[in-house]
C-alpha cells in the first residue's frame, strides 16, 4: 500500500493532530465518523488505483482502505479516548500479497490517536462510543451505505436505553465545519500545492516542446503523465482534456485520441495529484507553434480576461469579484470580434456572450480538484482572504453556427492558472507555464 505520509519525508503527526484538535473545538460535543474511500472494481479482479478519502487523509495522513476515525466531542478529561483509528489488523499472509499493512497498534503509536482498534469491532464499539452523545456527526449523503450503517447503529444504541444508553439526537452534516477548515490552507499544505503545481508546470512545457502536427492527442498526453510521475506524482488530479482543434470546444473532451493538425490549436488542461494535492492548469497553443491571425484575436482577448480576473483574485474582493472581471473583458472581446453585439453591459445583461463561454472562472482547489468550501455566506459572495487557493480559468469556444465570422469556427481557448490569496494579493503557482504568445512560440520553435 503506498503510503505519502509515512513514505516522505512530509509526514509530521502533529500536523494531522492538530487539525483533529481543530475539529473537536468546532464540535463542542457529540462523536464525528470518517470511514475510508471503498475500494472499487474496475472489471474483473482489477482494481482502480485506490484513492483514500480526503477528510480521511486531511484529519490523519492515514491512507489504507478499510478505515474509520472516530472523533469524541465534549470529554475535557484526558483519559477518555477522544480520536481513535479502526483499521486492519495486520495479516502476514496478505501482507505478502498486497503489501504493508500497519495495524492497530502502530497506527496508534506512529499517527498519534489516542486508540485504535480492528475494523472488524468497529459496530461493536460504535454502538459503545455514540451512547450518551448527543450528536452525531458524518459527512451525510456521500455514501448511501454509510449512512444507512449510522442509522442501523444508531438503532442499535437506542435498543439499549433500559441500560441508560441514549442515542444521538441530532445528526450533522461534518462538513459544515471541516470545509471551512479544508478551505483554508496551512503553510504545510501550500508547500505541496506549490509542488504539485510546479510538477503541472514543468509538463505543460514539456507538452509544448514535444508538440507537433501528425501525432495523436494520446501522445501529447502521455509527455504529460511520464512528467507528472517521474516527480512522484502518480496519479492526475483529474482526467486530462488534450484536444486539438474542434474537440476544444467540447469542455470535457477526454478522448484524447485524434490527430492534431497543423493549422489547429491544441488546448490541454492537465494536472497532476501530488502528496494527496491538485494541481490544475490549461494552456492552449497552435499544434505548429506558430498562432494565426484570427487564433492570436481571440487568445489576446482570454489572456487580456484572465490577467483582470487574477488582478482581482486578492483580499479586499468577494469570490465572484475575477468572473466579473473577465466577463467584462470577454464580453468586449466578443464584440470587437463580432461574435456579441451591442455594449458590454448589454451582452452581459443578455447572456449573449453565453454562447461563447459557458463556464464559471474558477473553483476552489485542494485536496479535490473541484475542492470544498462555500462561495457565498448567506446571500452575499464570500471575501477572499489568505489561503484560499483557487482557479482562474477564462476560455472562448466558438463553435460553427451561423451567426458566427467562419475564421473563427472552432477555435476553442481557455488559460487556467493556480492562484494562493496572500495578504499582500496574490502568489500564481503556475505562472512558468508559457502563457504569453511570445513565450509560447519561442518554446515551440523548433531547431
Ligand atoms: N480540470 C477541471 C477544471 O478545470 O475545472
Ligand atoms: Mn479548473
Ligand atoms: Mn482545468
Amino acid at each position: 500500500m503506498h503510503n505519502y505520509a509515512m513514505t516522505t519525508a512530509m509526514f509530521d503527526p502533529e500536523i494531522y493532530a492538530k487539525r483533529r484538535a481543530a475539529l473537536l473545538n468546532r464540535m463542542q460535543r457529540g462523536i464525528a465518523i470518517f470511514p475510508a474511500a471503498a475500494e472499487v472494481v474496475r472489471n474483473g479482479d482489477a482494481h482502480y488505483a485506490y484513492r483514500f478519502d480526503s477528510n480521511l487523509y486531511y484529519l490523519s495522513g492515514f491512507t489504507e482502505p478499510e478505515t474509520v476515525l472516530v472523533l469524541v466531542a465534549g470529554q475535557e478529561d484526558n483519559s477518555a479516548p477522544r480520536t481513535i483509528l479502526f483499521c486492519r489488523e495486520k495479516n502476514p499472509e496478505r501482507e505478502i500479497w498486497d503489501g504493508h499493512r500497519f495495524g492497530p497498534d502502530a497506527a496508534r503509536e506512529q499517527f498519534g490517536f489516542d486508540a485504535a482498534y480492528p475494523i472488524a469491532q468497529l459496530d461493536e464499539k460504535l454502538i459503545e462510543l455514540m451512547g450518551n452523545q448527543p450528536v452525531l456527526f458524518h459527512p451525510l449523503g456521500a455514501s448511501a451505505d454509510w449512512d444507512a450503517r449510522l442509522i442501523r447503529l444508531r438503532a442499535a444504541v437506542r435498543e439499549k436505553s433500559r441500560s441508560g444508553l441514549r442515542a444521538p439526537d441530532e445528526i450533522h452534516d461534518v462538513r459544515r465545519l471541516l470545509n471551512e477548515m479544508r478551505l483554508f490552507k496551512d503553510e504545510h499544505e501550500l508547500n505541496i500545492v506549490r509542488r504539485a503545481a510546479a510538477i503541472s508546470t514543468a509538463a505543460h512545457e514539456r507538452a509544448m516542446r514535444f508538440t507537433r502536427a501528425g501525432q495523436f492527442e494520446y501522445q501529447v498526453e502521455a509527455e504529460l503523465l511520464h512528467e507528472f510521475c517521474r516527480h512522484g506524482a502518480r496519479d492526475p488530479a483529474y482526467t486530462s482534456i488534450v484536444a486539438g482543434g474542434a474537440n476544444a470546444c467540447t469542455l470535457h473532451y477526454v478522448g484524447n485520441d485524434a490527430r492534431l493538425k497543423d493549422g489547429d490549436l491544441l488546448l490541454i488542461d492537465a494536472g497532476c495529484e501530488f502528496a494527496g494535492y491538485a494541481s490544475d492548469i490549461t494552456r492552449t497553443y497552435p499544434v505548429n507553434g506558430k498562432f494565426s491571425a484570427a487564433q492570436k484575436d481571440v487568445y489576446e482577448i482570454v489572456l487580456t480576461a484572465q490577467a483582470a480576473a487574477i488582478s482581482r483574485a486578492s483580499p479586499g474582493h468577494h469570490w465572484n469579484a475575477p468572473h466579473e472581471a473577465a466577463l467584462r473583458v470577454l464580453a468586449q472581446g466578443f464584440i470587437d470580434l463580432k461574435l456579441c453585439h451591442g455594449t458590454v453591459d448589454g451582452v452581459l445583461e443578455s447572456g449573449s456572450y453565453k454562447q461563447f463561454y459557458m463556464h464559471r472562472t474558477g473553483h476552489w482547489l485542494g485536496m479535490d480538484v473541484h475542492d470544498v468550501g462555500d462561495y457565498k455566506i448567506a446571500e452575499d459572495w464570500r471575501a477572499l482572504q489568505p489561503g484560499m487557493v483557487l482557479t482562474v480559468e477564462p476560455g472562448c469556444y466558438i463553435r460553427p453556427a451561423d451567426n458566427v465570422p467562419l475564421a473563427l469556427w472552432n477555435i476553442g481557448i481557455r488559460i487556467e492558472d493556480d492562484v494562493v490569496i496572500t495578504a499582500q494579493g496574490n502568489e500564481v503557482l503556475t505562472d512558468a507555464a508559457p502563457k504569453t504568445v511570445a513565450a509560447i512560440e519561442e518554446v515551440m520553435r523548433h531547431e
